[in-house]
């Protein structure tokens, strides 16, 4: 399959999705926000193809629908990683050293140049404000799960686990030794 053959299903198997989400939120141009916070939650970003779709059917203007996209800070129009990696950068994290955790993820990810997604599309690393879980702190949320009380080395650790798993489900399956009888 050619790379436009592939765009093209990937965008069409995409919008079958985004249709599922309209009809769950009946449709309506009230329900925008709801909307985007739908795709982004399914494809950690809104794609440009989606949000199209989306005015579209909702018979809005494209610019309405990409000016909401990029008011809210929530929003992100750029692809994220499989791995939303957040360092929490409030007060008492920041105080507990989360700026030597954040370094230590930066650099275990190879994040130069300004880039946050690394190369191979898995990791994404941003800072967060207070995530609301001081008495923890420092943290680390990967996707939802929170990861508490961290120093640089325990988060490097998490990272690895991290990559290992995604290591094994990358490699081909061992040949079977076994004889069939
Ligand atoms: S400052 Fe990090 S959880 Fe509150």
């Amino acid at each position: 399959m050619d790379t436009n053959t592939a765009t093209a299903r990937n965008t069409a198997n995409r919008l079958v999705e985004v249709e599922e989400i309209l009809d769950r939120r009946g449709h309506s141009s009230t329900e925008l926000i709801g909307v985007l916070q739908d795709i982004q939650e399914r494809w950690h970003y809104l794609p440009e193809d989606a949000l199209n779709y989306v005015a579209t059917t909702l018979g809005m203007s494209v610019n309405t629908v990409f000016g909401v996209a990029t008011f809210y800070a929530q929003f992100s129009l750029e692809p994220k990683g499989k791995y939303l990696v957040r360092i929490c950068d409030g007060t008492a994290c920041h105080v507990k050293g989360s700026q030597s955790i954040y370094d230590a993820i930066k650099k275990k990810l190879d994040l130069r140049d300004g880039r946050v997604t690394t190369a191979d599309g898995l990791f994404t690393l941003e800072t967060v404000a207070c995530v609301g879980a001081c008495g923890i702190a420092p943290v680390m949320v990967i996707n939802d799960q929170v990861h508490s009380q961290l120093t640089p080395e325990a988060a490097e650790i998490i990272i690895d686990t991290l990559m290992a798993r995604e290591n094994d489900e990358a490699a081909p399956a061992e040949p079977s030794n076994e004889v069939e009888s």
